[in-house]
């Protein structure tokens, strides 16, 4: 007969997000988001008496050495749960590595859909939960010609695939695309804004991520160009980026996200309250770093009942688990470990935060293949 070995040791897991480098602006939040969910469970007791320990590793916002440190994680480590990753190439760079040694990616970031791994949870949005509504919503509100400007990596280029399918089935066109360095500055997008007057169009999606949405942002307003009548609509643009381009420079540009951090609710309102205790009262959440939190929530749920971190016995477990979220009740859907989240579409105001124009009646399935709009029947 097996004895049961009590410990106190720590449970060890990974976390891989940049502090430092262009992409810092949104992964530190995320970093924080992380910490604080661990720092609030080790306070309660920590799991079946023993904490949480966070092992960091910074990967400096270059995709490659995710993978790198990913690896080290998990070999020289020990450690095989991984909470970490923003841009779709750094989660490309992990994917080997988890899948190779069996571990168990935590993603939380929103992302271009069509991909699933037995070592991913992932509990960011699928287009399905952004895309979809934000297209239609732009296309009745502003109109049909639609500009993409991305950042050159998957997933601007994957996204813009398939905002470029629904706007044409939506009956309206793409007047003009392209994409910049993950390191553009502000002078880079001069040019940009020049085919833009040129194409006047009646939105711009943007895909532009880290640092470079600052320089975006501030090209567009040194260009005179009004959000009223032509606003830049994204699915990445948070309060953090928003605070770090300035509030004047964002105001009335749109986003569609699961979380912003003006949608009130007794669960929101008290992870706000929170956050801000912890990192100051200049400290905005947003929907990275809102996901980065209840995701380590659901993971020490789930350990709660296997006491184990080995993936085989964890991932069944995580399936189909539920949570209240400050964005609401969410829940890991057990078909495609992809997390049902709430839709919601704000516009930027004067004070850096998001004001709700749509908002879902309930948690959307996540459908990352787009299995439910079909190409046969209208988007949205
Ligand atoms: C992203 O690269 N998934 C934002």
């Amino acid at each position: 007969m097996s004895k049961e070995i009590k410990t106190s040791e720590p449970w060890r897991v990974g976390v891989l997000f940049s502090a430092t480098g262009f992409m810092a602006v949104i992964e530190e939040t995320q970093l924080r988001g992380t910490l604080t969910a661990i720092e609030e469970i080790n306070d309660s007791g920590g799991i079946n008496g023993r904490p949480l320990e966070p092992v960091l590793y910074d990967p400096g916002s270059e995709a490659a050495a995710f993978g790198r440190c990913a690896k080290r994680l998990m070999v020289e480590e020990g450690v095989s749960t991984i909470f970490g990753c923003y841009t779709s190439s750094s989660r490309k760079a992990v994917l080997p590595v988890v899948e190779r040694l069996n571990g168990l990616l935590w993603y939380p970031t929103l992302y271009e859909g069509f991909e699933y791994s037995p070592n991913v949870i992932y509990t960011g949005a699928a287009p399905n939960q952004n895309s979809v509504e934000l297209c239609a919503f732009l296309m009745e509100r502003y109109g049909t010609r639609f500009f993409f400007v991305g950042s050159n990596y998957v997933y601007p280029r994957e996204s813009n695939r398939i905002m470029r399918e629904m706007v044409r089935h939506n009956g309206g066109e793409v007047v003009g695309e392209r994409y910049l360095s993950l390191r553009a500055k502000r002078n880079d997008f001069i040019p940009v804004m020049q085919e833009i007057r040129a194409a006047q169009p009646d939105v711009i999606f943007s895909t532009v991520v880290g640092d470079s949405t600052t320089y975006f942002y501030q090209s567009y307003a040194d260009c005179g160009f009004d959000p009223k009548t032509m606003p830049i609509a994204s699915l990445t643009t948070t309060e953090a980026e928003i605070q770090a381009m300035g509030c004047d420079v964002g105001a009335g540009h749109l986003t569609a996200a699961p979380y912003f951090e003006g949608i009130g609710g007794a669960s929101g309102l008290n992870f706000v309250r929170r956050y801000k205790k912890r990192y100051g009262e200049d400290a905005s959440t947003n929907m990275c770093l809102e996901a980065a939190y209840f995701q380590v929530h659901i993971f020490a749920k789930a350990l709660a009942q296997t006491n184990s971190l080995d993936t085989e016995v964890l991932r069944p477990t995580v399936l189909g688990s539920e949570f209240d979220a400050p964005q609401g009740r969410v829940s890991i859907n057990s078909y495609c470990a992809h997390t049902d989240l709430w839709t919601r579409i704000g516009r930027a105001n004067d004070e850096g935060q998001f004001d709700i124009l749509h908002e879902s009646a309930a948690p959307v399935r996540a459908d990352p293949y787009l299995i439910g709009y079909g190409r046969t029947v209208a988007f949205g």
